[in-house]
């Protein structure tokens, strides 16, 4: 049986990819890089937006076209449960069912329709999973669902409470990556800030990064994403003390408006969220931060958004992920709040907030103008490049070779854009 997996959403489902090759893999299975070479399509999709959910529903129609069977995990899986069915799929499986995917690949040969919601995540073996994207970064999630509740957001509703690994098991994944010459990590979590918590033993972030750097053979710990009211300052300290700490923080605002944060239930200020960017920056002045936006968030004004637009100029984030509030159903923004903001006045806040950011982006990346910047190589763009990234998680492209992936190397750089900084390889540190 030939099984082929598509990944939509964020590097949590990434990282859930892999794991579920390792486990087919395990199983029996043969895992193909190819949609029409495979006898059983599996999608792991995203529902944050509608955008995100509908592509689902156009390839599950294409795939019905092709005749393929197809199996759902991922968050339109938790969302729609088996609604999915109608729809024409073999099997769903919940994003704390993965380790039941050999079981619900076997069981889809006969017909049969199933669907699997059951937490398995402590029968995984994450330090066992070899079928990862690259050879040198690994994705290593190292807490489970979301307890914030935000009023427009899906994920507490498809991922469930939160669940942290325990930091053995993390630093156990770790040290057998290194051995396989793996060399940077990014820990991920929808509130990673609250890893440990659950687990009432004194775990936290701050803690296993700093574990985490102790391990020869890590060059660079990443963490993935920040939730305002629960990041602790103990991270940027750990920065300052231990340089394999990428000093790149996403820390996503949602708003600069307070009656739009209290109606998203973002539990801080304007106020509070600028004086927590300003003790970052206390203690690692060249912190790069970067941020989540929405605009048209239900009954957000002109003055609102102008408390967004202001609050972007004011911290000047180092990257911005910028959306449109597409209601989702199930949420208490999608009960309660009417979608009033109309479609053109959302484009023209987006595209207004897009070029705000690309000429911040421009007046930031000045700061590297001949600068020489210590970059791990990461792999070859599509126009023949060589790129790679700084500690502040700034992408630079330059002329290489593939020998140079992994490898740490020195770069001038000598062209500067709104989007990757150019330069040269001066020097392999190796
Ligand atoms: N846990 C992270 C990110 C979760 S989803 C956080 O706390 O920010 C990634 C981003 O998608 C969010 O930051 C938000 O900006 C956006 N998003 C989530 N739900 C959305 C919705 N219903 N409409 C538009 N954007 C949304
Ligand atoms: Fe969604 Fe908010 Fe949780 Fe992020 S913190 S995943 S936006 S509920
Ligand atoms: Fe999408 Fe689920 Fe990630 S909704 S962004 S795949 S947590």
């Amino acid at each position: 049986m030939k099984v082929h997996i598509y990944t939509y959403g964020c590097q949590m489902n990434e990282n859930d990819t892999e794991i579920a090759k390792q486990l087919l893999l395990n199983g029996g299975f043969e895992v193909v890089d190819s949609e029409d070479e495979a006898d059983i399509v599996i999608l792991n999709t995203c529902a944050v937006r509608k955008k995100s959910e509908d592509k689902v529903y156009s390839h599950i129609g294409k795939l019905r076209k092709k005749g393929k069977k197809i199996g759902i995990m991922g968050c339109v899986a938790d969302k729609e449960k088996e609604n999915l069915f109608r729809r024409g799929v073999s099997f769903v499986i919940g994003t704390r069912a993965i380790a039941k995917i050999p079981e619900a690949v076997s069981n889809a040969k006969d017909g049969t329709k199933q669907i699997y919601l059951d937490d398995t995540l402590d029968e995984i073996d994450y330090h066992k999973v070899e079928t990862r994207n690259s050879k040198h970064h690994a994705w290593i999630t190292i807490i489970y669902g979301c307890d914030r509740f935000c009023t427009y957001c899906i994920v507490p509703y498809t991922r469930g409470r939160e669940k942290s690994r325990p930091m053995e098991s993390v630093l156990l994944e770790v040290r057998s990556l290194v051995e396989k010459g793996y060399k940077e990590f990014t820990f991920l979590g929808q509130n990673v800030d609250a890893y440990g918590k659950d687990l009432n033993d004194g775990t936290s972030l701050a803690k296993l990064l700093i574990e985490a750097a102790k391990i020869d053979g890590v060059k660079r710990l990443w963490f993935l994403t920040s939730y305002p009211t629960d990041f602790s300052l103990e991270i940027p300290q750990a920065m300052v003390e231990n340089p394999k700490i990428a000093r790149s923080i996403h820390l996503p605002v949602q708003h600069g408006s307070d009656r739009i944060l209290r109606a998203m239930n973002r539990r801080y200020t304007r106020g509070e969220y600028i004086e927590l960017i300003n003790n970052i920056r206390n203690i690692v002045p060249d912190a790069s931060i970067s941020s989540d936006i929405i605009v048209g968030f239900p009954g957000e004004t002109d003055e609102d958004f102008e408390a967004t637009v202001e609050l972007v100029k004011a911290i000047k984030f180092e990257r911005l992920n910028l959306a449109i509030y597409s209601p989702r159903e199930g949420t208490v923004a999608w009960k309660y709040f009417k979608d009033d903001v109309p479609y053109k006045t959302k484009v023209r806040r987006m595209s207004y907030l897009l070029n705000l950011q690309k000429m911040i982006n421009r007046e930031l990346n000045e700061a590297y103008r001949d600068k020489r910047v210590e970059v791990i190589v990461e792999a070859q763009a599509k126009n023949g490049l060589f790129y790679g990234r700084d500690i502040r998680n700034k992408i630079i492209s330059f002329e290489g070779s593939h020998e140079l992936i992994g490898k740490t190397v020195i770069v001038k750089v000598n062209k500067i854009t709104a989007g990757p900084l150019y330069g040269t390889v001066e020097e392999v540190l190796g």
